[in-house]
């Protein structure tokens, strides 16, 4: 496999990142490999893997057994795939977080959002950190990468340039306000911070790029094709904080992924 493509950002593509929150990338690997993960990532899904764990569940539902997920995610996606740490994609992946992070910074795993053809749901509003550990500042970045194309129509990434710069976290709750639902959403009130938004669409393989802080959404799929999202997660580690962070919409959540966990174990 070719390993001889390495992506090295300019520093104009590093202030922008410092000053927008977010980074549109090119292709990180060739479409060979592309073809190959997507087989891979089909089959995780089809597999149902990671859900007696907990980490496979619906994003955007109640999460029950028989219903048809619509925002189905795998967490630890490298933990059923390890081959995936071996890609040219997760190599300038790693080679982009240490370019923004530092050179101490990792990229191991990530996670893995499907969106079926026709039905698969949007992804509301929010900032990755209202799912963190409030007890700590985070220091980590998603690389959001679609095996296909991404468009409007099948749910590309929309940021908020800038609207990660004072790393404050915006009041969250459930998606529906149905704490039963994994996902969050910004509560109807703090959407007057969704302005001057940028879609982005993506080349198969090509990349997004924004930290914990940044407001992000992505479209339903109206389309006829599934669309695959990669998301790897490059880091840091956290620092704790002197003061915890006041995320109550964490401590609310009674999702169907919890209660199998609680039953595993
Ligand atoms: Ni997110």
């Amino acid at each position: 496999m070719t390993q001889l493509l390495t992506v090295c950002l300019t520093q104009g593509q590093i202030d922008f990142h410092r000053r927008q929150g977010y980074l549109v990338l090119p292709p990180l690997t060739t479409p060979d490999e592309l073809a190959w993960l997507r087989e891979i990532y089909d089959r995780l899904f089809s597999a149902r893997t990671g859900r007696e764990e907990g980490n496979q569940f619906d994003l955007g539902g109640t999460d029950e057994e028989g219903r048809q997920a619509l925002l189905p995610q795998i967490l630890s996606v490298a933990k059923y795939a390890p081959q995936i740490k071996e890609t040219l994609l997760m190599a300038n992946a790693r080679s982009v977080v240490r370019q923004l992070l530092g050179p101490d910074a990792l990229c191991e795993d990530g996670h893995a959002i499907y969106k079926p053809p026709r039905i698969g749901a949007q992804t509301p509003w929010h900032q990755d950190a209202a799912y963190w550990s409030p007890d700590y500042d985070h220091y980590s970045l998603s690389l959001w990468i679609p095996l296909q194309e991404a468009t409007l129509e099948n749910g590309c990434m929309h940021f908020v340039p800038g609207s990660h710069r004072d790393r404050n976290i915006l009041p969250h709750r459930s998606i529906n306000n149905d704490p039963r639902i994994h996902g969050l959403e910004l509560v109807p009130e703090a959407m007057e911070h969704v302005r001057d938004s940028v879609a982005c669409p993506l080349p198969p393989g090509g990349a997004t790029i924004h930290g914990g802080y940044t407001l992000h959404y992505a479209g339903a799929n109206r389309s006829d094709i599934p669309r695959r999202a990669l998301i790897l997660i490059g880091s840091i580690p956290a620092t704790r904080r002197a003061t915890p962070r006041s995320l109550p919409w964490q401590a609310e959540k009674r999702t169907a992924r919890m209660e199998r966990v609680k039953v595993k174990n």
